[in-house]
Formats: C-alpha cells, sequence, structure tokens
C-alpha cells in the first residue's frame, strides 16, 4: 500500500484544513492510500514528526480556520545538509510521495525536493495570491471578504468623525488583497506594491475629495507598498527564505497624511485577522477541489506538478512553471480601480 505524505508550509491560511480533509477522504477512499501527516511544515519533515491521518482525525474540520498540522517557515535547504536530511526522513517513514501545501517558499523547496528524486505534489495556498499559472490560491477570498468587512466598518466611524482612515493590508509584493479588498469597500485610493505612490499626489486627490463636500476618506494599502524613493528603514527583519518582516507603513501615511492635508487622520492595521478563522463557501470549495486533484496526481504518478485553477477548471502545470516569477497584479483591474479614486 503506498503510503503519501502531506504539510502545510508557510503562514497559514483558511482553507487548508479543507485540503487536508479532501486529500485523506479521496487518498483513503478512491486510492488506498496510507496518509501521513508532518507537522509544521518542512520543520516537521526533518525532524521525522508526523502522525497517520484517518477519516476520524480528519472529520469536521472543512470549517476550521489553520491547519490541524501546524506550520512554519523552516527552509531545509538553508541549514546545513537539510535537503539530505528531509530525504533521509522520508525514506525512513516510508513516504512514497509528498502533498505541499504552500506557497512560494514550500513549493520552491517541494520542487528542489522533486529535482533530487522525491515524488511530490504541489497545492497553491496563499492569500497573497501571488503565485503563478493559477487564476486564485485558496484563502485570497476569505482575506479580501475579512478586509472588506473591516473596510466597511471604518467606512462609518470615518464618515462620523470627517476624517482619512488609512487601513493596511497584507500583500508583501502583489496588491491582490489591497486592490479587491479596496474595490470592494469603494477606498478612495489604494495602493499597491506593484506601483510606488506620490504622497503629494494621494493627498491632492483626498483634498479634491473634500473640496466636494465629501469629508472623509479611506486609503487602503498593501503593507509592500512604498513611496517613490522608498523609505530608509535599515535593513529589516527576515525569514529563513529571505522574506522582510513588513507591517507598518500605515503608521508613517496617517502621520504624513496629516501634516500634508491637516484633516485628521487615523490608521487601522489589519494583520493577522486576515489569515484567521473559518474559510469562506469559495476557499472551502476551492480548497476541497484542489486537495482532491492533488492526490489523483499523486495516484497518476504526475509529479512535479502544482494544482491550479485555470478559469473553472483545475488543471496540473509544472511547479518550475508556477515559481518561475510571482503573480503580480493585473493592471487592468488596477486600473478599474482607479475609475472610484477620489
Ligand atoms: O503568507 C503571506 C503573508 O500573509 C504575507 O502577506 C505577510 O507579509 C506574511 O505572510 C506575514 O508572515 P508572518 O505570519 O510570518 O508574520
Amino acid at each position: 500500500m503506498a503510503r503519501i505524505g502531506i504539510l502545510t508550509g508557510g503562514g497559514d491560511c483558511p482553507g487548508l484544513n479543507a485540503v487536508i480533509r479532501a486529500v485523506v477522504r479521496r487518498g483513503i477512499n478512491a486510492h488506498g492510500f496510507e496518509i501521513a501527516g508532518f507537522r509544521n511544515g518542512w520543520a516537521g519533515v526533518l525532524a521525522g514528526d508526523f502522525f497517520e491521518l484517518t477519516h476520524d482525525n480528519t472529520s469536521g474540520i472543512l470549517h476550521r480556520g489553520g491547519t490541524i498540522l501546524g506550520t512554519s517557515r523552516t527552509n531545509p535547504y538553508a541549514q546545513d545538509g537539510g535537503g539530505e536530511r528531509a530525504r533521509a526522513t522520508l525514506s525512513k517513514a516510508g513516504i512514497d510521495a509528498v502533498v505541499a501545501v504552500g506557497g512560494e517558499d514550500t513549493l520552491g523547496v517541494a520542487h528542489r525536493l522533486s529535482a533530487d528524486g522525491i515524488d511530490v505534489v504541489g497545492v497553491p495556498k496563499t492569500i497573497d495570491n501571488d503565485l503563478g499559472r493559477t487564476d486564485f490560491t485558496f484563502g485570497f477570498n476569505t482575506a479580501v471578504q475579512i478586509a472588506s468587512d473591516a473596510i466597511d466598518r471604518l467606512h462609518t466611524t470615518a464618515e462620523s468623525h470627517n476624517r482619512v482612515i488609512v487601513v493596511e493590508v497584507m500583500g508583501r509584493s502583489a496588491g491582490w488583497i489591497a486592490t479587491y479588498s479596496g474595490m470592494a469597500g469603494g477606498a478612495d485610493a489604494i495602493l499597491v506594491p506593484e506601483r510606488p505612490f506620490d504622497l503629494d499626489e494621494v493627498c491632492a486627490r483626498i483634498r479634491r475629495r473634500h473640496a466636494t463636500g465629501r469629508l472623509f476618506s479611506i486609503i487602503v494599502v498593501a503593507e509592500g507598498a512604498q513611496p517613490v524613493g522608498g523609505i530608509d528603514d535599515g535593513p529589516p527583519e527576515t525569514d529563513a527564505f529571505g522574506h522582510p518582516r513588513l507591517g507598518g507603513i500605515a503608521v508613517t501615511l496617517e502621520k504624513e497624511i496629516e501634516a500634508r492635508t491637516g484633516y485628521e487622520t487615523r490608521m487601522t492595521i489589519l494583520g493577522h485577522v486576515q489569515r484567521g478563522g473559518t474559510p469562506t463557501a469559495y476557499d472551502r470549495v476551492l480548497a476541497t477541489r484542489f486537495g482532491v486533484a492533488a492526490i489523483d496526481a499523486v495516484a497518476a504518478g504526475h509529479f512535479g506538478n502544482m494544482v491550479a485553477l485555470h478559469a473553472a477548471d483545475i488543471v496540473e502545470v509544472p511547479l518550475e512553471d508556477a515559481l518561475a516569477e510571482p503573480k503580480l497584479l493585473d493592471p487592468e483591474l488596477y486600473q478599474t480601480a482607479e475609475v472610484f479614486f477620489g
């Protein structure tokens, strides 16, 4: 009987449990696999820390946020002999193939292991929606819903107080969450990593809006957005994959917008609220479809691939293509959002 390992890596994301449940249900029922769940992403693979996944211990988890397997940003290839150790543990645990659920980092490790002879299939996860070759990752829809609900709430308080409110959302290198939630929430400006912003222009927009009698504004900013010329904050703290720890651009914007326009300004950083809690129905369905397709790909021997959403269909694409470059914001989408800027 084949034995398949599954792990969830990187930042957690609503829908991870739906993938695990789907892999286990389909893997056992349709393919007769044994499924081993590795704890805390690649850290569990390095340590040989896993447990058997069954119908029983994966039932009732579909609607639950987070991941029953735990997660981490561990990069085996950043450790001496880490790649070899990962392969050795997989072999010792009798694992025939691995389903890796993650974003560019987790899947980047999966891709390297695949080149080193391990059979892997990837499942695209990230609230940022910045993975290549899939229209959407699961988790994104939930994050957008949480952010747009928050923007609705901030709207009424901004209006009552005649304030500018700056809402910071996640999005390290891509402004998908900012643009979708900003459009859904009627933002007066959306600042994204793909387009360095000019603060004078942002302030001019706010002033124009105020001049027409609309005395409040909502500015949505992605955590990775930067002014033209950047901000010199010194060397950032980075994770095992070399990504900077972001967050806080809204603090600068609050001060600068108030100083330059004279309008009372407040900021809110949504942070990890966007990653927590129950997935939307859309994400539960997408994650379930990805999970079933991933374990079917394992059964068919389609290794080195990632399952992906293309229009309404679930397809397989080579991991190498998915990881070639991040999927940045569609300029046409941003132009549509801009129609509604103050
Ligand atoms: O997983 C992607 C992400 O949510 C980014 O949007 C954000 O910059 C990062 O993770 C935050 O990571 P951590 O949870 O490690 O602070």
